[in-house]
């Protein structure tokens, strides 16, 4: 798989889904963060292989591109401009990707740009198929719903967005601290989420020494375990949404009836 996320707008979540949604899913994937120098801290993860090169080195990232066959490409927003001009000189450049992500977020402005890349990367001859739109940070107590939340890109999809990428069903990632908190210990919602240290017994044993510096430490670690769940479950289901093909594969090797029905996107081969 070599996927591309990618958003005109900054701090929609590209490094965070690029880390969180795609490489903790893809072991061995390589994560090539399109940043000037040293820019992509969101991708400082322990474990996880990335790779720094500025949109200028342009013929170096299409090289990688053509060698990899597991490969991510987070274009950050210090560099999206000059890699979308290199993507139109070097026009066969998209055509490695099997999926552009465009993550979004509510506010206004993220949602205009997120209508502008896609209809840019149309212009480009993208295959819609291969466009997907996550919605990003989407506040799960703020009790509205994703049409009006996200009400201009969805517009957008029933009107002159139509093929142009694949909205529905909607991928939403709930606003959630544990990537926040991911962030600053270097670590994956995923590892946070299936980390096996027991809390309550660490929080007892700190108790009853009175060491109160690890009770706190108990503490967080519970709280932030418990959110590193709730985001990794949200994860996984929107995983499964954009990977139905995988997906079906491992329900199929753990026996367990397939739940995802998610429209697909157009796999490379059919294509
Ligand atoms: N679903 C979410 N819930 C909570 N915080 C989030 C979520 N997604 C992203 N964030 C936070 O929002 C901020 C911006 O995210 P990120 O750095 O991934 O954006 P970006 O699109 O890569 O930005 P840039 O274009 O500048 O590289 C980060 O602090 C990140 O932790
Ligand atoms: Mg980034």
């Amino acid at each position: 798989m070599k996927i591309c996320v990618l958003n005109l707008s900054g701090n929609v979540g590209k490094s965070t889904l690029a880390v969180h949604l795609l490489a903790a899913f893809m072991p061995g994937a390589r994560i090539l963060s399109v940043e000037s120098l040293n820019a992509s801290a969101a991708n400082d993860v322990a474990g996880l292989d990335v790779e720094e090169l500025s949109a200028s080195r342009f013929k170096d990232i299409f090289r990688e591109l053509m060698m990899a066959d597991e490969v991510i490409v987070d274009v950050g927003a210090s560099n999206v401009a000059a890699f979308m001009s290199e993507m139109q000189r070097f026009r066969s450049a998209v055509g490695e990707f099997d999926l552009v992500l465009v993550p979004t977020v509510p506010a206004d402005k993220q949602q205009r740009d997120t209508i502008a890349t896609i209809d840019w990367l149309h212009g480009l001859g993208l295959d819609g198929r291969r466009v997907r739109v996550v919605f990003n940070q989407y506040a799960t107590d703020a009790a509205e719903p994703v049409e009006i939340v996200y009400a201009q890109v969805l517009g957008y999809a029933a009107a002159d967005g139509q093929g142009k990428a694949v909205f529905a069903p909607h991928a939403v990632i709930d606003r959630n601290e544990a990537y926040e908190m991911a962030k600053e210990l270097g670590r994956t919602v995923r590892e946070l989420a299936e980390g096996a240290t027991d809390w309550k017994a660490e929080r007892q044993a700190a108790k009853r020494s009175g060491d109160m510096e690890a009770l706190e430490r108990a503490m967080t670690g519970q709280m932030t375990h418990d959110l590193a769940v709730t985001a990794q479950r949200n994860l996984a289901r929107v995983h499964a949404m954009l990977f139905p093909q995988e997906a079906a594969g491992k329900h199929a090797r753990e026996d367990v009836p397939e739940t995802a029905t998610a429209e697909a996107v157009a796999p490379r081969r059919r294509a």
